[in-house]
């Protein structure tokens, strides 16, 4: 497998913050854009080994993808993306189905046709390996590294090579334990969870609620 990491949709708030961590822990991460030089200037800013281009071109040399743009955006991203991305790539997609996409609250969900967004994605993607994860992790709190993070993330698939890799790549965020959550099928507790977390942030008033599992045996992860 390629060892990039491609970050679409890395210049936004959720993509840098995973990109800055990823190239904080010395790995290749490819940022990717609409606009290459959008991305290249959020390339600059994260430093690191990290590089600017297309979405398109971003995927084209990373054995990992990650999602990282609002329900509205993520099909006709998926569509730019797709004949693009290298062979035996694996999808990672942390979209939330957040209403705010259709004008509605950002605490709230919406009811995809396909049950989530991830399997929303998979049906775009026939034959990519497609695993949800970070939908828990706030930007916030990804954006300070001198912080480490302190929450769990839960990862779903239908893959078990896949899951694997996702969960040695969240491994490289300090403080963060990925736990395997089970198939695709599931993504739709996850992305409704995130949705929790962001209702609890504005309770009380913080940026970056997180998630802890306890009772489970050590090496939970996928
Ligand atoms: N923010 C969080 O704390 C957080 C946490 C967990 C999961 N998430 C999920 O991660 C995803 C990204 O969240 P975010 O807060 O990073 O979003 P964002 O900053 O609003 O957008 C991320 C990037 O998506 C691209 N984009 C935005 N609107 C687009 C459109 N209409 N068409 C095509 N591309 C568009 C933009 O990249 P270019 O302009 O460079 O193409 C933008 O920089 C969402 O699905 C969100 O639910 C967010």
């Amino acid at each position: 497998m390629k060892t990039s990491i491609a970050v679409v949709g890395g210049t936004g708030a959720e993509g840098s913050g995973l990109a800055l961590r990823f190239a904080g822990a010395g790995r290749p991460v490819r940022i990717g854009s609409r606009s290459a030089e959008k991305a290249q200037e959020a390339a600059r800013r994260i430093g690191g080994n990290c590089s600017g281009h297309t979405n398109a071109d971003a995927v084209s040399d990373a054995g990992i993808v990650v999602l990282t743009v609002p329900l509205a955006a993520q099909i006709e991203t998926l569509k730019a993306i797709r004949a693009s991305m290298a062979p035996g790539a694996i999808l990672v997609d942390a979209t939330v189905p957040l209403e705010i996409a259709i004008g509605g609250r950002i605490s709230r969900t919406l009811t995809l046709w396909d049950g989530s967004a991830a399997q929303q994605a998979a049906r775009m993607l026939p034959g990519v390996p497609i695993v949800a994860a970070f939908h828990a992790m706030s930007a916030e709190a990804l954006a300070h590294l001198d912080h480490p993070l302190d929450c769990d993330t839960l990862i779903c698939g239908d893959n078990a090579e896949a899951k694997a890799a996702v969960s040695e790549l969240a491994a490289l965020i300090p403080g963060v334990r990925a736990i395997d959550a089970g198939p695709l099928d599931n993504a739709r507790l996850l992305e409704t969870s995130a949705a929790l977390l962001i209702s609890l942030n504005l309770r009380h008033k913080v940026k970056h609620s997180g998630m802890r599992i306890t009772g489970l045996p050590v090496g939970a992860g996928a």
